[in-house]
């Protein structure tokens, strides 16, 4: 189907990259945080907000060019959009789609926000989250993160 037969799209379809599909809406500019995208590096990005959507009634869909995911980048996304689909993009095609999975534990990624944690001291140990239900709990310092994870992604 081209771009202008369907109704839906609002977005342009990329030739190579990832889509990173039925993210809750609201949460684009966080999955483009933890992916460390800001504009500035040059790459080309398409955002879409609160678009309309079947399955989760609203969703918000970011589009990379010429960038496939990592596992870790995966992994962290899924923190802030559990329902999220990657769609990996190669000549206009879908050649690999997967569900996000929450993974047990982030390690090295997330900045503990509690100052006073050997992870944040001049040591050379690194973060390491418990991931839970609803948030993600330090190893070393208990501290139990639930909103903002994505402001503690190290950059
Ligand atoms: N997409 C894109 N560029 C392409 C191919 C697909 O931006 N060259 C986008 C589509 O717009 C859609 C997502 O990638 O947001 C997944 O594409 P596709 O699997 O074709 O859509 P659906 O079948 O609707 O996906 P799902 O079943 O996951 O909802
Ligand atoms: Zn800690």
């Amino acid at each position: 189907m081209t771009t202008d037969d369907d109704p839906q799209l609002r977005v342009s379809k990329i030739r190579n990259g990832t889509v990173i599909d039925h993210v809750a809406a609201g949460q684009a500019l966080n999955v483009l945080a933890i992916l460390g995208i800001d504009g500035t590096g040059g790459e080309e990005v398409s955002v879409g907000m609160n678009v309309p959507s079947g399955r989760i009634e609203r969703k918000d869909v970011v589009k990379v060019e010429g960038r496939e995911l990592s596992p870790a980048e995966v992994d962290v996304l899924s923190l802030i959009a559990p329902e999220a689909t990657i769609n990996i993009i190669r000549d206009y095609e879908v050649v690999r789609k997967t569900r996000v999975q929450r993974p047990e534990a982030v390690v090295g990624v997330i900045e503990c926000p509690n100052h006073n944690c050997i992870t944040n001291a001049d040591e050379p140990v690194e973060s390491e989250f418990d991931v839970l239900d609803d948030g993600i709990r330090c190893r070393y310092c208990d501290t139990i993160l639930r909103e903002g994870i994505a402001a503690q992604i190290r950059a």
